[in-house]
């Protein structure tokens, strides 16, 4: 795409935006009964998604990405923050406002076994949404369903069977053909292909893809391998205890990652190509993430980082521009050994000598 098209897509106005969103749970009751301090699962994070375009939200389980997701579509109230359905504020919808607002902004789970209700057949799973949202009765019912079967690669045929008589890989095209039902401007994917063997992975990848083409739908991709977030993203967003630390163009996150954790993801990618087998080096991250209830006054992942230095001990570190596009929340791109907007040199990342290897190994 080119520089002016990219720079349009920026400036239009988005079809779904967060602005800051927080959200925190009540921490759980102790045994004693004293209740635990509130856990901050969402901590200031904005972004935006625009039609035809996909953003990758990526980040080890419990960085909040699944809460993210349903916040933006309003199936969870937020703590702080708002979100904004084109050019409608929806963070406090009720009613009819929000019935209309979900019709909008579809999801599709993980898991396409449980998601599914057994007890039903798949022309009324998929036939369920066209009438609640739309409408549509009798053959012009059957015919919307026959046309979503085919968009997601099914058959006509399939409208009769049960969800226990298909494959993982079916049952998952069943629900993205529910998603599109009500005829969505956003769907939201979350771990949608991480239930599924490697083959049928890039079969549902692939379908999303097309489905994006035909339909203009904005995604929200959200998943814990970054490998499977860069084969489909356009942007991607780089999530760690409930903050964004990185984002940008997906091919410049994934090449030339700005911060030291997008690295260590990246890292423990397995890499398909030889060549770039040898090319990367190892990010050792050590130990785990600080509790989202007891979080660091710095920067989140400076108990975790291999190149901390003074400062991300004691000041959060803002978000500044990155070369090649996007930004990052890193103290080495400002006052770090000089990288000023660069991409991290490897050395930097490699474990320190006295430290012992662990968890990314
Ligand atoms: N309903 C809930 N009640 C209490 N804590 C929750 C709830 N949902 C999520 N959390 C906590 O919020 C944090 C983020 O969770 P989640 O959004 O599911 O992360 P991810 O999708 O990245 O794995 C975790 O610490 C999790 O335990
Ligand atoms: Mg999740």
């Amino acid at each position: 795409m080119s520089a002016v098209t990219e720079a349009t897509v920026e400036s239009a106005t988005p079809v779904l935006e967060g602005v800051d969103l927080v959200k925190e749970f009540a921490g759980r009751t102790s045994l004693f009964g004293r209740a635990s301090s509130k856990v901050r699962a969402v901590d200031g994070v904005t972004l935006r998604l625009h039609a035809g375009r996909t953003l990758g939200l990526v980040g080890e389980s419990g960085s909040g990405k699944s809460t993210v997701g349903r916040l933006l579509l309003r199936l969870l109230d937020v703590t702080g923050g708002e979100v904004h359905l084109g050019a409608d504020d929806v963070t406090r919808a009720r009613g009819r406002d929000l019935n209309q607002a979900r019709r909008a902004m579809q999801m599709v789970f993980q898991d396409p076994y449980s998601s599914l209700n057994p007890t039903m057949r798949i022309g009324d799973i998929i036939g369920e949404p066209v009438t609640f949202h739309r409408g549509l009765k009798g053959a012009e019912l059957d015919a919307e369903v026959d046309r979503l079967l085919i968009s997601v690669g099914l058959s006509p045929e399939h409208a009769r069977r049960f969800p226990d008589e298909m494959s993982g890989g079916q049952r998952q095209r069943v629900a993205i053909a529910r998603a599109l039902a009500p005829d969505p401007k956003i769907l939201v994917c979350d771990e949608a292909v991480s239930a599924l063997d490697i083959s049928i992975q890039s079969q549902i990848l692939n379908l999303l893809l097309k489905l994006q083409r035909e339909f203009g739908v904005a995604i929200l991709f959200v998943s814990h391998d970054l490998s499977v977030v860069r084969h489909v993203s356009h942007e991607i967003a780089v999530m760690y205890l409930g903050q964004i630390v990185e984002f940008g163009p997906a091919d410049r996150v994934a090449d030339s990652p700005a911060h030291p954790y997008t690295a260590a993801l990246l890292s423990a990618v397995p890499e398909a190509k030889p060549s770039h087998r040898r090319a990367r080096q190892k990010v050792v991250l050590r130990g785990d993430p600080p509790s989202p209830s007891r979080r660091p006054a710095g920067c989140p992942f400076a108990s975790r980082c291999p190149a901390a230095f003074e400062p991300c001990h004691e000041t959060r570190p803002e978000h500044t521009p990155v070369n090649g596009g996007g930004t990052a929340a890193c103290h080495l791109q400002t006052q770090g050994p000089k990288l000023g907007g660069r991409s991290l040199p490897i050395e930097l990342l490699r474990a320190r000598p006295d430290e012992a290897p662990s968890a990314a190994d």
